[in-house]
């Protein structure tokens, strides 16, 4: 499995508040947890050719989200989403969140562990149970350490079970590229809302 780039500063002030600004006058549509923006757009291919880390030959898909809830834990990959990017663009009241990206993949297509409820994903296939209780690769087959769980407590520590990782600051300006089969999510929140872009590579 290949690592996770996080990159400091690859992001400039100006194109974080030009996306800012294309997603406040875009129409959006709301998911079941949270809204999202198509960033497919040439406006926004645009402005992405002025960040470093970002190569926009190789985007296959691009939008905007905003929720003020953590999103379950969850793999991203599909036929033609092979990695993806993270770029925070806005935190709301509050200090910044994480985005807890987990050793384990899942050699299968994208699927969100929704824990009890029997949520339907349109894409991301929602299945019920803990990301242990399903094939992933690499479990510990142990609890996860108490570093980990500060950051993942609001569901209780077994339903982490078999998982280690690292926290990334959800921090306007930076990026977080990796594996699209790798499962990540939100950490505890402590502010009102974030906004950011999401990237997946083709290839
Ligand atoms: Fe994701």
């Amino acid at each position: 499995m290949s690592p996770v780039i996080y990159t400091k500063n690859a992001v400039s002030d100006s194109v974080i508040s030009t996306l800012i600004e294309i997603y406040n006058s875009s129409k959006d549509y709301q998911t079941k947890s949270m809204k999202k923006v198509s960033g497919q757009t040439d406006e926004v291919l645009e402005v992405l050719k002025g960040v470093s880390t970002i190569d926009t030959n190789r985007i296959q898909i691009c939008h905007f989200y905003k929720h003020s809830t953590p999103y379950y834990p969850h793999t991203d990959y599909h036929f033609l989403e092979k990695e993806n990017i993270v770029m925070p663009l806005q935190v709301f009241n509050g200090a910044n969140p994480y985005l807890i990206v987990f050793d384990q993949w899942l050699d299968d297509d994208g699927k969100t562990w929704t824990f009890e409820s029997n949520t339907t994903f349109s894409h991301n296939t929602g299945i019920s149970g803990r990301p242990c209780d399903h094939n992933i690769k690499k479990s510990t087959n142990k609890e996860i350490t108490k570093a980990l769980y500060r950051y993942l407590s609001h569901y209780p520590k077994d339903y982490w079970f078999g998982l280690s990782g690292d926290p990334y600051e959800f921090k306007p300006g930076n990026t977080i590229q990796f594996d699209s089969k790798r499962l990540h999510a939100t950490s505890r929140m402590h502010c009102e809302a974030k906004l950011g872009l999401t990237i997946r590579y083709k290839r």
